[in-house]
């Protein structure tokens, strides 16, 4: 369908950078020689200091960071950890992968991880706690950093759409041993395609993922461990490089989004979460919490308006997690993804386009 208001606009970008991109492009092609290159340290030093980290590595995806991530904190089969219901499949199925076990917390009317429901999960396997900072909001840190400091557990973040959001004014990634970040399409420091990358502070967790990232090569000629293949590509690196110069940017345009929906919504069963004092929320995605949910997504694409539910199915709901135990009911998780729906938010928005958005919505529930 063709949309007059998309949710998502990558086109735009490109138009906006498409000078830049092919320079950078041609120059790093021309350098011939695109793999584990010094342009990828370069950004990995970039990046850890623009997190107040100590380490970055760069990697295929932000689910390999996961994988990687919790494979460096030694998890292993067997192991329960402990994550959001409301989540991309990647937080569970990277758990999953290394053969531990997801368990399912609850979550609060933020849509992130509810700190007051996790202990009760907590038995004898429980090895990590792994918030997610869903939307580009950050969880409730303080409480959880508490629970796993009482009960002796790691915590590792799922900082997939973390980069640019604050608590506290500490980065994302900031509270755990380990965190991982996606720099996929659709988040605010993005490649060309697939990438990732980790923060941390121990020097063993960097030394360990920088070696498995590369078929555990510890020389040319000398393999110290069996790996993978996942580095990130210098192409991907060298687009990194040059949009986090920019993300200041973008994230003000999107925050700026974000008070025109303020400023023309003018119904009551359109909730937009709140921000609290102390987080800088970095808003990768716009998601709200509709009544008559299912309805407001027709009549939206029936005025060429696309929104998207993010997601309607929990994590605990999907055919994959049948076999995970089930220990509680996660009533708010389910409620809210009933009701969750995704509005237009990309940076080649103008007024107009969200003040049109606002305009039809208004006149949905009016009627
Ligand atoms: C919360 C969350 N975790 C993990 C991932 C996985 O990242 P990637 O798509 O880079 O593998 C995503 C990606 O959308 C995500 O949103």
């Amino acid at each position: 369908m063709n949309f007059k208001v998309e949710l998502i606009d990558l086109r735009s970008r490109y138009k906006e950078e498409r000078k830049n991109i092919l320079k950078i492009l041609d120059k790093t092609l021309n350098k011939g020689n695109l793999i584990l290159t010094p342009e990828l340290e370069k950004l990995e030093k970039k990046i850890a200091l623009y997190t107040g980290s100590r380490y970055c590595l760069g990697l295929n995806s932000g689910t390999d960071a996961l994988m990687m991530s919790l494979w460096a904190c030694n998890i292993k089969k067997g192991d329960e950890v402990i994550t959001s219901a409301l989540s991309f499949v990647a937080s569970a199925g990277s758990i999953a992968h290394l053969g531990a076990i997801p368990i399912f917390a609850d979550v609060k009317d933020d849509l992130n991880i509810d700190p007051d429901k996790i202990e009760q999960l907590i038995t004898k396997k429980t090895k990590a706690i792994m918030p997610v900072h869903w939307t580009g909001r950050m969880c409730d840190m303080d409480r959880i950093v508490k629970i796993a400091k009482k009960h002796k557990l790691i915590i590792i973040e799922d900082a997939a759409q973390g980069m640019g959001s604050f608590y506290k004014g500490r980065h994302a990634g900031r509270f755990s041993k380990v965190a991982a970040f996606s720099a996929h399409p659709l988040k605010n420091l993005n490649g060309l395609g697939d990438s990732g990358f980790i923060t941390t502070d121990d020097k063993k967790i960097y030394d360990k993922v920088k070696l498995y990232r590369n078929h555990g090569l510890a020389g040319r000629d000398n393999v110290k461990i069996f790996g993978v293949n996942s580095r990130m590509d210098v192409i991907n690196a060298e687009i990194i490089n040059f949009r986090l110069k920019k993300l200041k940017a973008v994230i003000k345009k999107r925050k700026r989004n974000i008070s025109f929906y303020k400023k023309y919504l003018k119904t009551n069963k359109v909730q937009i979460i709140p921000d609290k004092k102390y987080e800088k929320n970095s808003y990768v995605m716009f998601i709200t919490i509709c009544e008559n949910r299912d309805n407001l997504k027709k009549y939206l694409e029936n005025h060429k308006i696309q929104s998207l539910i993010y997601y309607g199915n929990p994590l605990h709901k999907h055919k994959a997690s049948k076999y995970l135990p089930k220990r509680v009911r996660l009533t708010v998780s389910e409620q809210l993804a009933s009701k969750v729906l995704a509005l237009p938010h990309h940076q080649g928005l103008n007024e107009t386009d969200i003040q049109f958005v606002c305009k039809m919505i208004n006149k949905f529930y009016e009627k």
